[in-house]
């Protein structure tokens, strides 16, 4: 299958006064359509400056990201957020949910974003919320909910817009073993049935098995 990533000799560094940090050293990766990358690396390596440059949340210091062969920092930047809207889901490691928005509401919050009218999304949300496990939840709170499965809701919001690719922050990195299983089990089905690309930032070996391919990130490299 075609590539839906690529970078090439991608570098970021932060200024700290009159200290520059490399964060990331010409890095060129491929990922593929279909993929479920897992990407490890002790902790202030740089994981989560790749993830973000690669969802294009963050801008690279040099070098290119492309997604699906249109580079993203060429892009306006309007036009690159919506790219992101449409085309990325994202999964955080605290959820990132609106307190005071019911579980529905967050989950179809991209599509307002969006402009669309929420009445022709009905079948999808409920479709989501089936595959989420939240079909009895839908009006609850995310403060009535457990930590798993106000990750199970930011995984159905990434999904509402239909991406290619989710793009995974640390997704059990604030769950206890059991519940992190079937966060990664979730993922898995996602992967497979659904047949989404996942770039997932993990701590966890565990974890870091469910994906078909393991990246590890080391000194401002990435290493296969
Ligand atoms: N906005 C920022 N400004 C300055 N330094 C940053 C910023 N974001 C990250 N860093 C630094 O970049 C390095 C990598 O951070 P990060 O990508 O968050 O690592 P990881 O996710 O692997 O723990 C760390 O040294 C961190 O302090
Ligand atoms: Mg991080």
């Amino acid at each position: 299958m075609g590539s839906i990533l690529e970078t090439f000799d991608l570098c970021k560094t932060y200024e700290l006064g009159e200290i520059e940090i490399e964060v990331l050293k010409d890095v060129n990766l491929t990922i593929n359509q279909g993929e479920f990358v897992s990407l490890m690396g002790p902790s202030g390596s740089g994981k989560s400056t790749l993830l973000y440059l690669l969802g294009g949340l963050d801008k690279p210091t040099s070098g290119k990201v492309r997604l699906k062969g249109r580079e993203l920092s060429a892009m306006k930047d309007k036009e690159e957020s919506k790219i992101r809207r449409r085309e990325i889901g994202f999964v955080f490691q605290f959820y990132n949910l609106v307190p005071n928005l019911n579980l529905e509401e967050n989950i179809m919050l991209p599509i307002l974003l969006d402009g669309k009218k929420l009445k022709n999304y009905r079948s999808r949300l409920d479709e989501i919320l089936e595959l989420v496990g939240l079909t009895e939840r839908r009006k609850h709170t995310p403060r009535e909910l457990s930590g798993g499965q106000q990750q199970r809701v930011a995984i159905a919001r990434a999904l509402v817009n239909e991406p290619d690719l989710i793009l995974a922050d640390e997704p059990t990195g604030n769950l206890d073993s059991k519940t992190s299983t079937e966060i990664m089990e979730l993922f898995k089905k996602i992967n497979q049935e659904k047949g989404k690309t996942i770039v997932q930032v993990t701590h966890s070996a565990e974890a870091a098995k469910y994906g078909t391919r393991l990246l590890n990130v080391k000194d401002g490299r990435v290493w296969e």
